[in-house]
């Protein structure tokens, strides 16, 4: 079937190796790259709108309690001022993304500090800005506000249906080699380089809004029902988005307010979030408790394995750090239990940011499997080949393909693994003790049903629309080298427009699913039009080679101008992960090899050399991937070092609130990264054969960082990120 599939089975045709344009794969540079250096990419708050008022937010100063009055007249005389919002349709919370479901409403019931309660809308940015600052708030503050995962009265759930197989104490307490340890990490933040941001425009009927989002389908959906409007009455466009990971997969508070402000005020209005609003209203990753334990038999293979997490959320909020995903598939262990338990604190919403589970479940058990395999007394990388399971531990299915043992050899070689047992402290280069570490990267393969609309236009070139977003990701390049390979069209000649919420519904970007998912789409789209194009020409689809704007059947060759005679091809490709979800465990995988110094005297430790072996099905472009690895290992080396979000014990407001004090890694920070991809086609991922890539290398880095600390001084930390006073 062509245009449309729902897929519930592998699919093994290949068919983009079949192509002949030969372009898919390759390291393509990105179509948007010149647009984006050279400033004239527009992001959300740089269109120039006439008569633009501007909104800034002015949010609570208490963690928990009432908003009594908002003292309007505190600034109506202010110079500029136009207005001051606060009415029942403000958002106290984002939205999750994903599920639709609209943010959480009543501002002026203060759960967190930081929670927007008004908008004040002024002439101009500072007048707006001066004016938030002045409002007089009254508040009634209740004192039982929870900030500490750990204090004694917290709530605690238990989240979803824990794992419990076999009897995992009885194994810990038989096996040959046993670990129990626990590991923590601290709330982390997405920190985009763009915050949050929006322009609002209200014609009467029609509700326009630009704005900085990852799921535009979504998105329309929250928006219109945070506002009381119909969905179709709703526009949004993100052409262009500066990052998101996570925390713009729903729609935020300043869209909502500037919306809100628009219509009230029959004119434009423009809210960007100040870079300490990002930090203290809009998403944090849960700080996390994960205690490990491992059981091994005395050839060091698995048969006891425990993964149990303490995380938090704000009350009400239904989404939980996925702590546990990749330990449900990764390492076998008849004996078994995962667990997650959800505290509720009175903290900023707890969401997904980037990698949500894998990232900070990965980097506490691969630094317990380093233990494991000190306590053994062998290699790392043996213990992890030694416990590759053939069928999923616990759901009793079968891998897809599955590139792990050929990434850590990949990985090893690469970098120059010792490969053999060693006892830290073995190599001191002046004050600076030297250690290698290595860790596992696995990440669950994600789907999302997806729309795109190609057109093949008479003069031989393309074009491809749908809502999907780039967020940085090579969203434009992706989908432009599959149209083009299917096609048989030079890159240059398929234009790629993408985030515009009246093109066809894509995936979105979020959970590593846009390329695979909106890349199906236009794959599907494309089939449709080449069997549009065979019909034509009297043969069938798989019969038509395209290249370079030429259709050759049987050894005859057209120019495709000829072969479509003044009409347009156009296909919308629909695209949704059926069956196939269940019957394949599917993941990416790959390892991190590095080596790092920590200095004597003072602790620091410093990231020297860093390599990542990955394996994640068909690459759809060598160089956009790269990056992607590139990107998340630098996430590994904040999160093993720097990052921690810290919010005040008593209070509840972010210490840290902006990225002089949130510490993600600078160039100084980051040595050569050397990223190895593996090459893979996995049929039960895709019909491109591709999974995902955006959030692996993300997943298990820190873990690899905080072994080699280990092996350089022999201090080993559970408790990220090590700074240079955990490890002195
Ligand atoms: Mo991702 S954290 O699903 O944008």
């Amino acid at each position: 079937m062509t245009g449309s599939l729902e897929m519930d089975r592998p699919d093994d045709r290949n068919r983009l190796d079949a192509m002949a344009q030969g372009v898919i794969g390759k390291p393509l540079d990105r179509p948007d790259g010149p647009a984006k250096v050279t400033g004239s990419a527009r992001y959300a708050a740089e269109y120039a709108v006439e008569n633009c008022a501007e909104g800034v937010l002015v949010t609570a100063t208490i963690s928990k309690g009432q908003v009594v009055a908002i003292d309007e007249a505190s600034v109506r005389d202010m110079p500029g001022v136009i207005a001051v919002i606060s009415d029942e349709r403000m958002v106290a919370r984002p939205a999750q993304g994903g599920a639709g479901e609209s943010p959480v409403r009543n501002v002026r019931q203060v759960e967190y500090w930081g929670q927007p309660i008004a908008l004040v809308v002024a002439e101009t940015f500072e007048q707006a800005r001066n004016a938030s600052k002045q409002l007089r708030i009254e508040y009634r503050s209740d004192d039982d506000a929870a900030i500490d995962q750990h204090s004694r009265d917290v709530p605690i759930e238990t989240h979803g249906e824990p794992t419990i197989q076999g009897n995992l104490d009885k194994a810990i307490s038989q096996a040959a080699y046993a670990v129990e340890v626990t590991y923590t990490t601290e709330c982390h933040n997405s920190a985009p380089m763009e915050p949050h941001a929006s322009i609002a425009q209200w014609d009467g009927t029609t509700l326009t809004v630009h704005s900085s989002l990852q799921m535009l389908k979504y998105n329309v959906k929250e928006l219109a029902d945070a506002v009381g409007l119909d969905p179709e009455d709703v526009r949004l466009l993100s052409p262009y988005v500066g990052g998101g990971f996570g925390s713009k997969l729903g729609i935020s508070p300043e869209g909502v307010a500037a919306s809100i402000a628009a219509m009230e005020l029959g004119r434009a209005v423009r809210v960007v979030l100040l870079r300490q609003q990002v930090f203290q209203c809009v998403m944090r990753r849960s700080e996390t408790t994960q205690r490990l334990r491992l059981a091994a038999d005395s050839d060091g293979r698995l048969v006891g394995f425990g993964h149990e997490a303490l995380v938090s959320n704000l009350p009400g909020e239904t989404f939980a750090e996925p702590v546990t995903q990749a330990s449900d598939f990764l390492y076998p262990g008849e004996n078994r239990t995962l667990r997650i338990d959800l505290a509720r604190l009175n903290l900023v919403t707890a969401g997904s940011v980037r990698a949500p589970g894998e990232a900070v479940g990965m980097q506490a058990l691969e630094g317990a499997m380093d233990e494991l395999a000190m306590k053994i007394g062998i290699d790392p990388v043996e213990l992890r080949l030694r416990n590759i399971p053939e069928r999923h531990p616990a759901k009793d299915i079968p891998y897809s393909s599955r590139k792990l043992a050929e990434c850590l050899k990949a990985g090893a070689e690469r970098f120059g693994w010792h490969g053999a047992r060693r006892s830290p402290c073995h190599t001191r280069e002046g004050e600076w003790w030297i250690g290698t570490g290595m860790a596992t990267a696995a990440r669950v393969h994600n789907l999302n049903e997806a729309e795109a609309r190609v057109t093949l236009y008479p003069d031989g070139t393309a074009a491809v629309a749908s809502d999907m977003t780039d967020i940085g990701t090579g969203t434009y390049t992706v989908l432009g080298q599959i149209a083009a390979e299917m096609l048989g069209l030079d890159r240059n000649d398929v234009l790629v427009r993408l985030g515009d919420s009246s093109f066809p519904p894509g995936a979105g970007s979020g959970g590593s699913w846009g390329a695979p998912s909106t890349g199906s789409a236009v794959f599907l789209a494309c089939e449709a039009i080449r069997t549009r194009l065979a019909a034509r020409l009297g043969c069938q689809e798989e019969e038509l080679t395209l290249q370079d704007g030429f259709a050759t059947v049987r050894g005859q060759t057209t120019a495709l101008s000829d072969v479509l005679k003044g009409d347009q091809i156009e296909e919308v490709g629909h695209f949704k992960a059926g069956e196939i979800s269940d019957k394949f465990s599917a993941a990416m995988y790959g390892a991190f090899f590095t080596e790092v110094a920590v200095n004597a005297y003072t602790g620091e430790a410093r990231v020297r050399r860093f390599t990542g072996a990955f394996g994640f099905g068909r690459v759809l472009n060598a160089k956009t991937a790269t990056s992607q690895c590139m990107g998340g290992m630098v996430w590994g080396i904040g999160s093993a070092l720097t990052e921690e979000e810290i919010f005040d014990k008593r209070y509840g407001h972010v210490v840290n609130p902006d990225l002089a004090e949130y510490h993600v890694p600078v160039n100084l920070d980051v040595p050569h990264l050397d990223v190895v991809l593996v090459d893979e086609r996995d049929p039960a991922a895709s019909p491109l054969q591709a999974k995902g890539v955006g959030e692996l290398g993300i997943c298990g880095a820190a873990g690899a960082i905080g072994n080699a600390i280990h092996d350089a001084c022999g201090v080993r930390l559970r408790s990220f990120p090590f700074t240079p006073d955990k490890i002195m």
